[in-house]
């Protein structure tokens, strides 16, 4: 069956960010001219998604207004001949995306049963905004081209510093089964850094089928009293394999402050119309 439906949870609360995500959703953050969540609606579409479902919360209504018309704006801009600005704005409101509330922040796995409907009966895939993937083929492409050739659920992972393995979901492989593609005998959600069983971190890129939504309904509360995503998917691998792929790609983390500043250094390095400035300004510091 061709994946052609993509989730995004955004109901997440910021609280890294505070005071900056007081009134502004998290994701509208922007790594220098664009929104997080642009970055990751963007890599959707590349992938062929087709239909996406924004989970949002409580003070998200930026985000919809994101991916709105914005009549007004559009005009101005018309009128003074900003025509490329003009299409940088329309670009985001070209887009289906549809947006559900999450009532109570109860977890990423509560975030994820609301997209229950949207669903139906079809593997789906999920992208969390904390992490932004540079990659020759988009991220959750690699994981589609993967599920064509198994039908099962692929979780998307990378290699992460021994140090940092208590900040993720963390599996336990089994066998390589072909280049990049492991069986798993357990997913992990924070393990203490003693207790991980590898260094293998799930990094916000999942495909699913929608077997894990029922067991979504009976999730406990897991890691940090919250809902885990990672929970469900470790019962899942236990009714039908959930395989786990090492994807290839530079994979940015915007979920804390350093990685934020880390990737708008980085972004601005490559950005034609900054880059130049960027390159002398660190220069000049470091000297
Ligand atoms: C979530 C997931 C975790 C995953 C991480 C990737 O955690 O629960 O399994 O490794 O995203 O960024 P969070 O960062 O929301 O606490």
């Amino acid at each position: 069956m061709k994946v052609r439906k993509a989730v995004i949870p955004a109901a997440g609360l910021g609280t890294r960010f505070l005071p900056a995500t007081k009134a502004t959703a998290k994701e509208m953050l922007p790594i220098i001219d664009k929104p997080t969540i642009q970055y990751i609606v963007e890599e959707a579409i590349a992938s062929g998604i087709e239909d996406i479902l924004i989970v949002t919360g409580k003070g998200k209504r930026s985000i919809e207004d994101h991916f709105d018309t914005a009549p007004e704006l559009e005009q101005n801009l018309l009128s003074k001949n900003k025509l490329e600005m003009l299409a940088s704005v329309q670009e985001s409101s070209n887009i289906k995306i549809h947006f559900i509330r999450q009532k109570q922040p109860l977890g990423l796995g509560d975030a994820i049963l609301q997209a229950k409907a949207f669903v139906g009966n079809e593997p789906f895939v999920v992208l969390l905004g904390d992490d932004i993937v540079e990659s020759e083929v988009p991220c959750v492409k690699q994981l589609i081209n993967q599920y064509e050739h198994t039908q099962n659920s692929i979780i998307g992972v990378q290699t992460v510093p021994k140090e940092h393995t208590n900040r993720y979901g963390i599996i336990n492989p089994q066998e390589e089964v072909t280049s990049h593609l492991f069986k798993v005998r357990g997913f992990v959600e924070k393990p203490k850094i003693e207790e991980a069983p590898s260094q293998l971190a799930i990094l916000g890129r999942y495909l699913l089928t929608p077997a894990i939504f029922e067991l979504l309904e009976t999730q406990e509360s897991g890691s940090g009293d919250e809902i885990q995503l990672t929970d469900a998917i470790d019962r899942l691998n236990k009714i039908e394999d959930v395989l786990a792929y090492d994807f290839a790609g530079k994979r940015y983390d915007v979920g804390d402050k350093f990685g934020f500043v880390d990737t708008t250094i980085r972004f601005a390095l490559k950005h034609p119309e900054i880059k130049v400035q960027v390159q002398a300004l660190i220069n000049e510091l470091a000297d």
